[in-house]
């Protein structure tokens, strides 16, 4: 049965993904002329997946999944909102890569929509905070991954939003936080009509959830930078961004490496 606070996010996902797709943030005519548009942490923790299959978990409109197609995957992205499909069908077409596939589907029902098992499975930015329960997340991956097989996730850190947002919440907050009216981050002029659901995850859940599925975290890390510019003033180096008055002494990102 479809999950009803995943619905309502999907409705917000296809209200915005249009307005994403055409921004510039997104570099979708850099992108058209060959450009990359993986991050150097990911890229460093899979290395070579030329020739591996690679299952991209919540990828929007999949610049990222045919990023990694671009570098010999042989690539399958996921995500719940049917726009952001359509949109992802329409850039693997413009960019030579018709061999991609794209399944859209609500992660908790993903099970039974794809025959394939997975050497990879990625997940990258702007992601966890839609998932309310991690054990039943994890399971999807444990039953997607093939043994000897990798999932890799680089995302925010709930740690982060503490400090950066004036919110009530604190990092041990249990239960959706409703959201309605919020800018984009893309467009920040842009109000988003429809109201969104999120969930905030303590680090120790991810490895706790993990654990559960019976999967081996092997590597976590931490990071002072971020995947986006946070408050639209941020300097960027390289693939990430920092305050203007420099590092932040607090963590924005984290990365967890798991094997079946
Ligand atoms: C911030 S975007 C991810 C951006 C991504 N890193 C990229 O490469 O563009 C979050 C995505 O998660 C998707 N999503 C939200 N809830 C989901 C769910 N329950 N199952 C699958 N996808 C979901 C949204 O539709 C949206 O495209």
């Amino acid at each position: 049965m479809a999950n009803k606070h995943n619905e309502q996010n999907r409705d917000v996902w296809n209200e915005i993904v249009e307005l994403h797709y055409n921004h510039p943030d997104y570099k979708l005519n850099e992108f058209l002329d060959g450009w990359n548009s993986l991050k150097q942490i990911e890229k460093d923790a899979l290395g070579d997946v030329s020739g591996k299959s690679l299952m991209h978990l919540m990828c929007q409109f999949g610049m990222d999944t045919l990023s990694w197609a671009r570098l010999g995957a042989d690539v399958t992205g996921v995500d719940i909102s049917d726009k952001s499909i359509e949109f992802a069908d329409k850039l693997k077409q413009a960019a030579g890569i018709p061999e991609a596939q794209f399944i859209r589907s609500d992660i908790y029902d993903l099970i039974g929509k794809s025959d394939k098992k997975f050497d990879i499975i990625f997940q990258s930015h702007g992601t966890h905070c839609w998932i309310e329960d991690l054990d039943k997340w994890a399971e999807v991956i444990a039953h997607y991954l093939k043994p000897g097989g990798t999932f890799f996730i680089v995302d925010g850190h709930a740690i982060a939003d503490l400090f950066l947002w004036d919110d009530e919440f604190t990092y041990f907050h249990k239960g959706p936080y409703k959201e309605s009216n919020w800018n984009d981050y893309c467009d920040r002029s842009y109000k988003v009509k429809g109201e969104s659901v999120e969930w905030m995850h303590k680090l120790s859940d991810f490895v706790n959830a993990m654990v559960k599925a019976g999967l081996t975290v092997v590597a976590m890390d931490e990071y002072n930078h971020s995947y986006y510019d946070i408050k639209g003033d941020w300097v960027q180096k390289g693939d990430y961004w920092h305050p203007p008055d420099g590092a932040t002494k607090y963590p924005l990102m984290f990365s967890m490496k798991v094997t079946k």
